[in-house]
């Protein structure tokens, strides 16, 4: 049956058992920092004295003071919600109850097979309030408690009637545990201490930001497990067979500060500006695995890239990274057409994903087909202990820190830098690879100055009441134009399109009159000429032409932004004035950058 993404939503959810008597505002701090996951409405459940009180709304959490939950409580959830369509209404936020409100759950993901569990709940005599799938889970796991009063097991036995992606949080009256349960969703537990074997309390989220301010210490929920929790013990399980699934704790990397804005509006700017860090963290990788990988590639029988969006286009780069430096054929394709290329596959193929989560549903599908084939897996994730991370045979890291802002900017360049160096790695040139990148980075810390920023936010006070934009590159910067559309789109909303410089005069150009912004990325390369010709075709045409370049081509640029002579990694430092024009673009329209509408930061959902 097709499941109408009518109900679907993709947010974040967060609970919290243990000592502490504050657990609604901390499930109310805790959901602020995973906004960007979702940020149509959002509620609360929290136990006090036996009974459970929930309160919810359509809106933004951050406007939500955590002191509407002061009444002393140890266990609470919350949820953000990001409904992909209709449905923006308080009876649909979550948390979601049964009738007489002894059960509370909350919930990411789609449960594709709710209209017939609905029907058959409302047969025994269910009611329902809202028009969300997540409202049968409290039903369902009433139903189970008539046979038996464990709730994890309860909660058990009604996950195993879904079909789809989830992962929710539940609670009971008559229970003083938090149950969490995922398949495809991400989740994860925080582990606060009060000494080295006493645990204060437990933590489980959609995402690490929930809790980092509380402890570092995490420990990875799979697909298909369940967690139960009372605070002072925790039990993973296999949510099939209830068998327990033993559990390291594992200390992560990400400090506070990273995770939070600090001195900047947004933190999409902030992300921008540590590209001046993030680029030399995702060089700095073990020499040894990078010539493993690029040895892995030259035995594949075909090596496939497959991503989404941005993560898409790094990919695309990679391609010409790979022609150009090591002459070697791979294919890229978007993670979401990647079905149609199973035909492909043989079990000597690899397929190499790209991720800034690590939880994008359509290349866990990429994934899921490789391995339907035979085929080695490699990812390549900013995110570590991710489903993807978790998913791989084999998996880089591109160390970006948090990436919080719905845009992603600096795990494009991060994804970029691996990518060529595995490509000078093939070459037999790995060294060449990272000096060459080292001194990209220091090349980009000298233009990244508040001097260059500013020129770039006049340069958006000039186009920013325009309705359409295009941008054009030719070779790795083919893909930027792509990209820099991406960017331009999803912040500020203007009609932006991205084309190879050549495909122009092969209809696009119909769409240039007078005063047309279009931009240029150009570099000192192969095509340096064909694409200030194309400039020239823009110009004749009465374009405006913005040029992003290491030289200022007269007369075809009307606008410069000048950008370092990179090389091979041009595409690296090209791309960062466009990620700040984006920026900009947004602010002086009104819109906020880190919450795009329509935008969630993790597509998990297909
Ligand atoms: C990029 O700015 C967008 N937010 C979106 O295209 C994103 O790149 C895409 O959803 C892939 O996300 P991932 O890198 O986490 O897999």
């Amino acid at each position: 049956m097709y499941f109408s993404l009518e109900y679907a939503n993709m947010c974040g959810i967060f609970g919290y058992v243990g000592k502490r008597a504050d657990a609604g505002c901390i499930v109310v701090r805790g959901l602020k920092n995973l906004e960007y996951r979702g940020y149509d409405s959002w509620g609360v459940a929290y136990q006090v004295n036996g009974s459970i009180l929930v309160k919810k709304d359509v809106g933004r959490i951050s406007a939500v003071s955590a002191d509407l939950f002061s009444n002393a409580s140890n266990l609470a959830l919350a949820h953000t919600r990001w409904a992909t369509h209709g449905g923006v209404t308080q009876l649909n936020a979550h948390p979601h109850t049964n009738e007489d409100g002894t059960v509370a759950v909350v919930h990411n993901g789609i449960i594709e097979n709710f209209q017939e569990l609905k029907e058959d709940l409302l047969k025994r005599g269910h009611l329902f309030l809202s028009e969300t799938d997540t409202e049968v889970i409290p039903h369902l796991i009433e139903e189970e408690l008539r046979s038996s009063d464990d709730f994890a097991l309860a909660v058990r036995k009604a996950c195993m009637r879904f079909q789809g992606r989830f992962a929710i949080l539940a609670m009971h009256t008559g229970s003083q545990t938090l149950v969490a349960a995922r398949t495809g969703s991400p989740l994860i537990v925080g582990v606060s201490k009060e000494t080295a074997d006493h645990p204060q309390g437990y933590f489980i989220a959609s995402d690490i930001p929930a809790f980092i301010e509380h402890t570092r210490l995490v420990q990875y929920i799979d697909d298909g497990e369940m967690v139960v929790t009372d605070g002072n013990s925790i039990l993973f399980m296999d949510l099939k067979t209830g068998e327990e699934r033993p559990k390291r704790e594992v200390e992560i990397q990400w400090t506070i500060e990273q995770a939070q804005k600090g001195k900047y509006a947004h933190y999409m700017l902030k992300e921008i500006m540590e590209q001046k860090e993030s680029i030399a963290r995702a060089i700095n990788q073990e020499e040894e695995e990078i010539e493993t990988i690029a040895k892995a590639i030259r035995s594949a029988r075909g090596t496939f890239l497959a991503a989404s969006g941005t993560a898409h286009k790094a990919c695309m780069a990679a391609e010409y990274f790979f022609s150009v430096i090591a002459e070697h054929h791979v294919n890229v394709v978007s993670a979401c057409e990647f079905k149609l290329y199973h035909h492909f596959l043989k079990p000597e193929s690899l397929l190499i994903v790209v991720s800034q989560s690590g939880e994008t549903a359509d290349v866990l599908e990429a994934i899921k087909i490789a391995r339907s084939k035979g085929s080695k897996v490699l990812a390549i994730v900013n995110v570590q202990g991710s489903t993807i991370d978790r998913e791989a045979d084999y998996t880089l890291y591109i160390n970006a820190g948090p990436e919080r802002g719905v845009a992603s900017t600096k795990a494009l360049t991060g994804q970029m830098a691996v990518l060529m160096l595995i490509a000078y790695a093939l070459k037999g040139a790995l060294r060449e690879g990272k000096q060459l990148l080292l001194d990209t980075v220091a090349q980009i810390n000298d233009m990244l100055n508040p001097r260059y920023v500013e020129r770039i936010e006049h340069l958006a006070e000039k186009i920013r009441q325009k309705n359409d934009l295009y941008i054009i590159g030719r070779g790795w910067n083919y893909p930027m134009a792509l990209e820099s559309a991406i960017k331009i789109k999803e912040v500020s909303y203007i009609h932006a399109e991205g084309f190879a410089g050549g495909e122009l005069k092969h209809g696009p150009i119909a769409l240039i009159e007078e005063g047309v912004p279009c931009v240029v990325l150009a570099g000192n390369d192969e095509v340096a000429v064909d694409i200030v010709s194309n400039a020239l075709e823009l110009k004749a045409r009465g374009a405006y032409v913005i040029g992003v370049g290491p030289a200022r081509r007269r007369p075809a640029f009307d606008e410069w932004i000048k950008v370092p002579d990179a090389g091979a990694a041009q595409p690296l430092v090209n791309i960062i004035p466009m990620q700040i024009l984006a920026y900009f673009l947004a602010v002086q329209r009104g819109k906020d950058p880190d919450m795009p509408r329509n935008l969630a930061k993790s597509v998990t959902v297909k």
